[in-house]
């Protein structure tokens, strides 16, 4: 990146810089992956640039069904123009059929499709591990307000639904996938990070008698192999539909 913009924060899979518009930042993505709180390291040229397009395609179909969302633009392949805010330090999952940490942590099986989305929130702290959260322990800490925090869950089964219909149409099956908040300078709650592979799980509904075949973050997580292939293959379904 330029060097007339400051870096501002570093994460596990992307870098933020400083904008000319103080209201704004720039997010770069980055080909690094990490699982299981980066124990487990790699890096896969052209994975920042699929996560990139991707999301932004996602975050513009979001914005058309009113979601509100940090997007603004994108800057080149890589990297995307967004609003800058305050990251409300809490990991939101939506689960449609149970799969990751949900079977290792109770007795449902692999596979099981939920009667109705399941939604699990984690505290966003590498040091703890994200654990799982009550909302009494979120009030507790004052994360948010449990006024905000409901609009924050409602919001994510809003964006499920609109998902979940999204990749079906593209025959994929939206499993779970993780969402984070933050507020803007006018402490409106926007949508924020990305949603991309690397956080969702995407299973391939071209495949005959239900074999499992994941397009997502799990061919890294599992060692499956394949994986900038998987993304590239989600990017070119999203482009040809919409
Ligand atoms: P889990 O089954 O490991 O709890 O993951 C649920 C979903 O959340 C899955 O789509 C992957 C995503 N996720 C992240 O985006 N970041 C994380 O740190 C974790 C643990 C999961």
């Amino acid at each position: 990146m330029n060097n007339k913009y400051e870096l501002i924060y570093e994460g596990k899979a992307k870098k933020v810089f400083s904008h000319d518009d103080k209201d704004k930042v720039l997010i770069e993505f980055k080909d690094d992956a990490t699982a299981f709180n980066a124990l487990k390291k790699a890096q896969f040229e052209g994975k920042g640039r699929l996560n990139c397009l991707i999301s932004a395609r996602i975050f513009e179909l979001l914005k058309k069904n009113n979601i509100p969302t940090h997007f603004l633009e994108l800057k080149n392949e890589h990297t995307m123009i967004a609003q800058k805010i305050k990251v409300i330090p809490l990991e939101i999952v939506i689960r449609n059929t149970a799969y990751g940490s949900l079977c290792k942590q109770t007795t449902i099986k692999p596979g099981t499709l939920l009667s109705k989305p399941l939604l699990d929130i984690y505290l966003k702290n590498d040091e703890l591990n994200d654990p799982l959260i009550t909302k009494d322990r979120i009030a507790l800490m004052n994360i948010v307000s449990s006024c905000d925090l409901d609009l924050i869950i409602d919001l994510t089964l809003k964006i499920n639904v609109i998902l979940k219909s999204f990749f079906k149409s593209i025959q994929l099956k939206l499993v779970d996938f993780k969402l984070e908040f933050g507020y803007d300078f006018e402490n409106k709650i926007l949508l924020c990070d990305e949603i991309s592979p690397d956080n969702c799980r995407l299973w391939d509904l071209n495949q005959k008698n239900g074999t499992i075949v994941s397009l997502d973050k799990d061919r890294f997580r599992n060692d499956l192999g394949g994986l900038i292939e998987a993304y590239s293959e989600i990017n070119r379904r999203i482009n040809d539909f919409i």
